[in-house]
């Protein structure tokens, strides 16, 4: 496949499995594509004479010289059963374009950011956090993932490693990271939805830390209905969308 207008091609490079229907890969970068964290890229795979093409967050730094996404397999996914099969080595094509508004530029002020992830949803907070702005903007970054079962929690390392990352040492208390693990028992895992968490107010009492209009500026990321719910649950306290123009204090993603 020869590069166009459209897209690159470029080449996985690493693979790393998680269990076996999640998965994290790279990829070289071309040298011309920029992203701002939070946002996503199209990746296209062959499969006979088509390319399918699916939007994927994505994980790394901006300033890193390889993309890397996190990947659910879904069992007969047009894109996704063909993802998994690829070895590094293998090509895989990368939208030139790079889109979305998971950003923190939609937000103005505020002064804790929260970031509520189910599944793979976590992918574009990787990213944000890898970010040293987002350690100067913000008094308190606050990183919840739900997932159904402990050994989903992915990337749970890299992160507790941003602690020691030189670009962050001097902000490193500022990370608050809430495991929610919802089908089984994991502690220290809290074991409820975010959206129960959040109705509930345990999420708060559990950080010591309210969710409110002036300070709380939230990211929402993942399963559509978390999205949707969790979405509705804040609108009621007074939390609205941010929109082109019109920052608010909110900033979504659907998956699907
Ligand atoms: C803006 C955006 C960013 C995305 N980023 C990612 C990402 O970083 N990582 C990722 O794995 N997927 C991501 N997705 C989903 C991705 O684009 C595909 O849907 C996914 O790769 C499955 O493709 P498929 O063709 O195999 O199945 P599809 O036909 O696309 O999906 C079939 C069904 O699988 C389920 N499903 C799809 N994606 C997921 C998922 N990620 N987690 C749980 N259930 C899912 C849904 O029920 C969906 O209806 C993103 C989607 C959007 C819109
Ligand atoms: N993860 C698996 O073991 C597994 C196995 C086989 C197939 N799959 C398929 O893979 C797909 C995605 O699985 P996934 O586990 O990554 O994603 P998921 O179903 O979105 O679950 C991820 C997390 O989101 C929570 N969640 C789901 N709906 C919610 C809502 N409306 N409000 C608040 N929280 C909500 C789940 O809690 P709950 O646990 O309470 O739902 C779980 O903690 C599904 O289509 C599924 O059928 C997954």
């Amino acid at each position: 496949m020869s590069e166009n207008d459209k897209y690159t091609v470029e080449t996985i490079t690493e693979i790393h499995t998680w269990t076996p229907s999640l998965f994290t890969f790279r990829t070289t970068r071309h040298r011309g594509y920029r992203f701002i964290p939070g946002q996503f890229a199209r990746l296209g795979v062959k499969s006979g004479d088509e390319v399918v093409w699916r939007p994927y967050s994505i994980c790394s730094a901006d300033y890193d010289e390889f993309l890397e996404f996190y990947s659910i397999v879904v069992p007969g996914g047009q894109f996704t059963s063909k993802l998994s099969q690829l070895q590094v080595g293998d090509e895989i094509l990368v939208e030139r374009r790079n889109y979305g508004f998971l950003t923190t530029d939609r937000f103005e002020c505020g002064r804790d950011l929260w970031m509520l992830a189910t599944g793979t949803g976590l992918a574009p907070f990787i990213s944000i956090l890898y970010d040293p702005r987002t350690w100067e903007q913000y008094e308190n970054l606050i990183l919840v993932h739900s997932v159904r079962h402990k050994e989903e929690l992915a990337y749970q390392e890299a992160i507790r490693a941003f602690r020691e990352n030189e670009l962050f040492q001097e902000h490193a208390h500022k990370l608050r990271y809430v495991q929610a693990v919802t089908r089984e028992d994991a502690p220290p895992a809290l074991r409820d939805r975010v959206t129960n968490l959040i109705a509930t107010r345990e999420l708060e009492r559990h950080l010591g830390l309210d969710i409110d209009v002036d300070r709380s500026r939230v990211m929402i990321c993942g399963n559509p209905e978390m999205v949707e719910e969790t979405r509705e649950l804040l609108h009621r306290r007074g939390l609205t969308v941010s929109r082109r123009g019109q920052p608010g204090h909110i900033a979504v993603e659907n998956y699907w």
